[in-house]
């Protein structure tokens, strides 16, 4: 099992692409900023995301030897095909796109709509990237999803480096826990997307009351008020709370984090740097097992 050395925040661009006019500017931020690692995928903005960073790359004469970008191979988005040909052009689409030979990784994404025995057949889309893999054009491949029980049966497949696991692992949500144990068993790196719930858990300020871009029950947003209420008892900001809680796990070598403009970038550096007293996740165990969160 290949091991990738990671730094602990990756920049999340699946918003990158939707204000036009102003993300340029935001993927040139990105790629100069103190994080090094940048998560996209094909079919972010409708290949968008992975356009503007290939801009960007280009804009500033090439990555610099110290930065990454990760992205995610997707199925065909006319045809819904989800092939080993369709991974293969999914490749040559992003690398093309971001104007680079090779991807340190490239994940399986949100594969759907093929089953795992599909996805694994000779030929199939796994095969495509474990090919890639052994020609030297993807560093490692990893499976990036949401549904918990198909990404473990993604991860005991034993086929991959690296697992994405979203919205699944926060401070008012464990049910990726099953994820980090079977990938720290297989010595896989391990990213925990979505350290926000998608927004929710940042600040007060956010657009709307969904977690993991779902609507959750009344019980669930009970919660997610009782670890706002905690936060300000211990003077803590939500969204330091939530990012560390994530930082804070030795199984996670990463932690892939939504930015969408160049205020959130400079936001999420000072919650990196801020700390939080070792005392408070105590307390937030303290309060209970969370409820089912709306998401599977
Ligand atoms: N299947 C997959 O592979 C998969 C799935 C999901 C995510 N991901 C990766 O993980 C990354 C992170 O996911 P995510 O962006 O959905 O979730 P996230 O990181 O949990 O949340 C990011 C969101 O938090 C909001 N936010 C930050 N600070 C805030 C504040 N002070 N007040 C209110 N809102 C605040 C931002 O809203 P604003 O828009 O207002 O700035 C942003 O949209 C993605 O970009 C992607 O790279 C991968």
């Amino acid at each position: 099992m290949l091991h990738l050395e990671l730094e602990p925040v990756t920049v999340g661009t699946s918003g990158l692409g939707k204000r036009p006019g102003a993300d340029l500017a935001l993927a040139t931020a990105i790629l100069s900023s103190t994080f090094h690692q940048a998560d996209t995928s094909n079919n972010y903005a409708d290949g968008e995301s992975e356009r503007l960073l290939g801009e960007a790359i280009r804009g500033i004469g090439g990555l610099p030897e110290e930065r990454v970008v990760f992205s995610k191979g997707d199925q065909d988005p006319v045809t819904g095909a989800f092939t080993g040909d369709r991974m293969r052009r999914s490749f040559e689409e992003s690398t093309e796109r971001l104007g680079l030979e090779t991807l340190p990784l490239y994940h399986l994404h949100d594969p759907y709509t093929i089953s795992v025995t599909d996805a694994m057949a000779p030929g199939g889309a796994v095969d495509a990237l474990i090919r890639l893999r052994e020609q030297g054009r993807i560093g490692a491949i990893g499976i990036a999803a949401g549904r918990r029980e198909l990404v473990e049966e993604y991860v005991r497949t034993d086929v991959f480096d690296a697992v994405l696991t979203h919205n699944r692992y926060t401070v008012v949500d464990r049910s990726a826990e099953r994820i980090l144990d079977l990938a720290t068993e297989r010595g896989m790196t391990v990213f925990n997307a979505a350290p926000f719930g998608a927004g929710i858990l940042a600040g007060d300020n956010f657009r709307g009351r969904t977690y993991g871009y779902s609507e959750p029950s009344a019980e669930f947003l009970a919660h997610v008020d009782r670890f706002r209420a905690l936060c300000a008892e211990w003077g803590v900001e939500p969204a330091t709370a939530a990012l560390h809680f994530s930082l804070r796990d030795p199984r996670i070598h990463s932690t892939v984090v939504g930015v969408n403009s160049t205020e959130r970038l400079a936001e999420l550096e000072r919650h990196v740097q801020a700390s939080v007293d070792v005392e408070f996740w105590a307390a937030l165990d303290a309060l209970g097992t969370p409820p089912a969160p709306p998401t599977d």
